[in-house]
């Protein structure tokens, strides 16, 4: 008695799954962030006279995080006043450098981690890197607010 088991499921599938539809389905690269990498070096001009209002709107909007991945309004509250985690900006005094133009984007890039007065600390551009131009516009935004 000998049970023939023929059953040989031989599903040989030769695989012609080839070109399985791949198109390049990259999405368009619309208004995407650049990585915030450091830019190659441009030169950056600190001449408050080179301000313009153009950029004076997007720093603002950076600031108030419409743009870019972080919030300076979070910490230093809209218009840079009244923020319940860090200084007024639009005041006279200034605690991490001479309140120029240069000195305040030196300190948003570098943020603080000694502070003097909060007990928090600013991480290197509130948190997510700007790149070169948007570093100079909420540089700009933040010296006009008390530098009319
Ligand atoms: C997580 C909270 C936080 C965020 C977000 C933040 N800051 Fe700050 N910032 C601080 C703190 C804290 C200090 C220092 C306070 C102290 O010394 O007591 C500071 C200090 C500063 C200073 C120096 C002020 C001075 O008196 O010298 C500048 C300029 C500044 N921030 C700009 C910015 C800008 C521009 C952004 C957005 C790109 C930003 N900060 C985002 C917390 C923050």
């Amino acid at each position: 008695m000998k049970v023939a088991r023929l059953a040989l499921p031989l599903l040989v599938f030769s695989a012609v799954i080839a070109a399985a539809c791949n198109k390049g389905d990259t999405p368009p690269a619309d208004g995407g962030e650049p990585a915030g990498e450091a830019a190659p070096a441009v030169p950056v001009s600190f001449d408050p006279s080179t301000i313009t209002e153009s950029e004076l709107a997007l720093g603002d909007s950076i600031f108030h995080g419409l743009i870019g991945a972080t919030s300076c309004q979070s910490c230093h509250g809209a218009g840079g006043q009244n923020g319940a985690a860090a200084p007024s900006l639009a005041d006279d005094k200034w605690l991490h450098s001479d309140g120029s133009f240069e000195g305040i984007h030196k300190t948003i890039a570098s943020g603080v981690m000694t502070p003097k007065e909060f007990s928090g600390v600013m991480p290197p551009f509130g948190g997510a890197p700007l790149d070169a131009a948007k570093h100079r516009a909420v540089a700009a935004y933040v010296y006009r607010l008390s530098h009319k």
